[in-house]
């Protein structure tokens, strides 16, 4: 693991969206696997004023997304369908058909869970993942548990990720199930690069970067994997 401690997440957003902005240059047909929350909007905002700015163009750019809520109509304010047309999306010329979801509300989460493992593959597999932690020590919606997982599957949440994502469901429960890409399908990404910010991370951190690899912190898992770069506000690094 390859880890880069800025001063704050603006400074992470303006170095990591630079890095994609590069990377989308240069290999302008990529497949990207992206995540919602608060931690990637620095990062999207660099890319849509990049895009905004006429420096890159994102029409032959595929993407995955990490997650997203069972129970939620796909359009509801807090679906990450919609975080990611609202923050991302609608800013860019990306095409619809190139972007891809978990379908939450699928009839049977296991032919879901096939069919999204067969599109990650025919669109060649992810070149660049993004990923959040959880203060758990989650990445995507894998939470701790007994065993690593492999292809996405449907999840219930902990009290933990109720606990921080209900803020943001205001007038209505927050769904305590999600869908949610395994562990099996992060780890063979090409490339994965992680972020965290804030004093709420800093456990979790620790576990991931000086732990042992458990799924009782789900991104220990990363000290496995070949390419990972983990980008630390001050906060998020100050127990390493
Ligand atoms: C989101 C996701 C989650 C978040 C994590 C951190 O798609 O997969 O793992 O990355 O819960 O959330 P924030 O960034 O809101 O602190």
């Amino acid at each position: 693991m390859k880890v880069i401690t800025l001063e704050n997440a603006a400074q992470i957003g303006e170095q990591l969206g630079r890095f994609y902005v590069d990377f989308v240059k240069e290999h302008p047909s990529c497949v990207l696997g992206l995540a919602t929350g608060a931690t990637p909007l620095p990062t999207y905002q660099y890319i849509v004023k990049a895009y905004e700015a006429g420096e890159v163009s994102f029409a032959d750019v595929t993407t995955f997304n990490l997650d997203e809520y069972c129970d939620l109509p796909k359009d509801n304010k807090n679906s990450y369908y919609t975080f990611m047309q609202e923050n991302l999306f609608k800013h860019l010329d990306i095409k619809a058909e190139n972007v891809n979801f978990l379908d939450g509300n699928a009839a049977d989460y296991e032919a879901e869970s096939r069919r999204y493992a067969q599109a990650i593959q025919a669109a060649g597999g992810i070149d660049v993942q993004f990923l959040g932690i959880g203060r758990n020590g989650h990445i995507a919606f894998n939470e701790p548990s007994d065993a690593f997982t492999d292809e996405a599957f449907r999840v219930a949440l902990t009290q933990s990720t109720i606990d921080a994502n209900s803020i943001y469901f205001d007038d209505a429960p927050m769904p305590h199930y999600a869908m949610t890409m395994g562990i099996g399908s992060i780890l063979r990404s090409k490339k994965i690069v992680l972020v965290a910010t804030g004093a709420s991370k800093a456990q979790a951190v620790k576990g991931m970067i000086e732990g042992a690899v458990t799924p009782q912190l789900p991104a220990s898992v990363l000290q496995q994997h070949a390419d990972v770069t983990v980008y630390l506000d001050k906060e998020a690094a100050s127990l390493l």
